[in-house]
């Protein structure tokens, strides 16, 4: 077992793990936090998407070991800190951009690091960056409409679903 440590939303964050401990199996089995979803083992679904650095990564492709000394944030540091939804959050919610709901940390997560790279983007865009996350429900329609709203941009040309 190898000792990490971390800050993980904001709070410093360790743990004994072994050498093939997957960071979304750290977040999930150590830290309790059970908002990174864990959806396939093809590294395909991106329900795991967190951020490591200020960077969007699938949690199932990092292992603990080498996120040691990163700083991770996870679904769970999204809500505004009364709790309240946040923009990205109020969207999906507004716009319907779920309906299970097991895809949405990772969308979550996929869109605000889009949005802070492109806080602009085209439905285009949108739908390449997308690329990685998966959604068995919702035919991804209302969720890049949601995701262009949170950017502040008019939606009404894009047709409810
Ligand atoms: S659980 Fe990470 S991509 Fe599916
Ligand atoms: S809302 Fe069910 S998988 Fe996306």
């Amino acid at each position: 077992m190898t000792q990490v440590k971390m800050t993980v939303n904001g709070k410093a964050a360790s743990g004994d793990v072994e050498g093939r401990t997957l960071l979304a199996s750290f977040l999930r089995d150590n830290l309790k936090l059970t908002g990174t979803h864990i959806g396939c083992d093809t590294s395909q679904c991106g329900a795991c998407v967190v951020h490591v650095n200020g960077e969007a990564v699938k949690a199932c492709t990092m292992l603990a070991v080498e996120a040691d000394g990163a700083d991770v944030k996870t679904i769970e540091s999204m809500a505004n800190a009364d709790g309240s939804l946040n923009t990205i959050q109020q969207a999906f919610q507004d716009h319907h951009g779920l309906q299970c709901g097991f895809c949405t940390p990772g969308m979550v997560m996929s869109a605000s690091a889009l949005l802070k790279d492109n806080p602009k983007p085209t439905v285009a865009e949108v739908r390449h960056y997308l690329d990685g996350n998966i959604c068995r429900c919702t035919g991804y329609h209302n969720i890049v409409k949601a995701i262009m709203a949170a950017s502040g941009q008019d939606v009404s040309a894009l047709a409810a679903e």
